[in-house]
């Protein structure tokens, strides 16, 4: 677990980059951070790997301050694709891809053979590429380079900035399903920086939505569509896309009504069918007593309390990704 507890960052010209960033970024899943140009993703992240030093705040890896690990050890252990690639140049790809190994001694076979495996797992032939210069390649191939290198070592950690961005659709969507594939088998802690909502939807179990150096938002996709803080989370997904994907909780709500029921007295709050899971549970706790009177097209057509209510929130959680 990466934990930032009461984070600022003020460079030297008195730009403020994060404003009070307190949260835990679980392990062994796949986080993304989304928000406007300049809001702080790229500030936060390089904190992970002591690129960026807090202003004040302190950061944890597992409970343990980052600042009394090794800095050299720490940048090891941690996978980072930098937003603009940043291969170096006079080294071939594979010297690029096996640069950690190798600095971590590994024996040259195996760096050879993780090197390959690497390269195909991406999309690009090892004996066409490996001996080429970063130059030689496109945008997008070098993009793939830069995350066969942050993975090679096999880091717990994996920090991605905007990796796929210069890619064009069809590899981008590609890549997107192979590290989705990748992250089942190895269950890395990914943090995954992105400025597609449709991306960060698709592959992330978690996401982190920032404005202006502050977090406005951490939920998974699913309870991101059902449930906004505030006009700005919504707008930043878009109307559109919210009831595109709401669907799923309408179906929800309907399927967990309980058609009939005579036993109650007690109170008794409206809620539409449209609405999501999550507004439903906002209201059950605001009105605690109350059970809710399901409207379809003005008609109550059945009611539904904390019981039903909770297996609802537990059916969305496992039920898949988006698709
Ligand atoms: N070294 C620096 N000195 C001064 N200001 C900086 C420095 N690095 C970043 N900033 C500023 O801090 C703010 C946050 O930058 P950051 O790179 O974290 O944004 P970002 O969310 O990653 O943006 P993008 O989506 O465009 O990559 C910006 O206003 C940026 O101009
Ligand atoms: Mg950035």
């Amino acid at each position: 677990m990466i934990t930032f507890k009461n984070v600022t960052k003020k460079f030297q010209d008195g730009t403020e980059a994060l404003k009070g960033i307190s949260m835990s970024i679980p392990s062994n899943k796949l986080t993304a951070i989304i928000g406007p140009s300049g809001c702080g993703k790229t500030t936060l992240m390089r904190m992970i790997n002591r690129l960026e030093i807090p202003t004040t705040g302190e950061v944890f890896i597992d409970n343990e301050l980052i600042t009394e690990r090794d800095e050299i050890e720490l940048r090891r252990s941690i996978g980072y694709v930098i937003q603009r690639i940043g291969l170096i140049p006079h080294m071939t790809i594979e010297e690029n891809i096996a640069l950690v190994p190798h600095l971590l001694q590994w024996e040259k076979d195996k760096i050879t053979a993780r090197v390959d495996e690497l390269m195909e797992m991406v999309g690009l032939e090892p004996e066409i590429f490996k001996h080429r210069y970063p130059l030689e390649l496109s945008g997008g191939q070098q993009q793939r380079v830069g995350v066969c290198r942050a993975l090679a070592s096999n880091p717990n950690i994996v920090l991605m900035d905007e990796p796929f961005s210069a890619l064009d659709p069809i590899s981008r969507e590609q890549l997107q399903e192979k590290l989705r594939q990748l992250q089942l088998q190895i269950q890395k802690t990914i943090v995954f920086v992105t400025h597609d909502m449709d991306e960060a939807l698709e592959i992330a179990d978690y996401i982190i939505i920032m404005r202006d150096g502050k977090v406005e938002q951490m939920a998974t996709p699913k309870a991101l569509i059902e449930y906004q803080n505030n006009d700005f989370v919504r707008d930043f997904i878009g109307q559109e896309r919210i009831m595109r994907k709401r669907k799923f909780g309408t179906i929800l709500l309907e399927k967990f009504t309980q058609f009939y029921d005579r036993t109650w007295e007690g109170k008794i709050q409206q809620i539409k069918i449209e609405a999501s899971v999550d507004e439903a549970i906002q209201l059950l706790n605001q009105y605690p007593e109350s059970r809710l009177a399901v409207l379809k097209e003005g008609q109550v057509i059945g009611y539904i309390g904390h019981h039903s209510l909770l297996e609802a929130a537990i059916a969305r959680e496992g039920g898949g990704h988006f698709k």
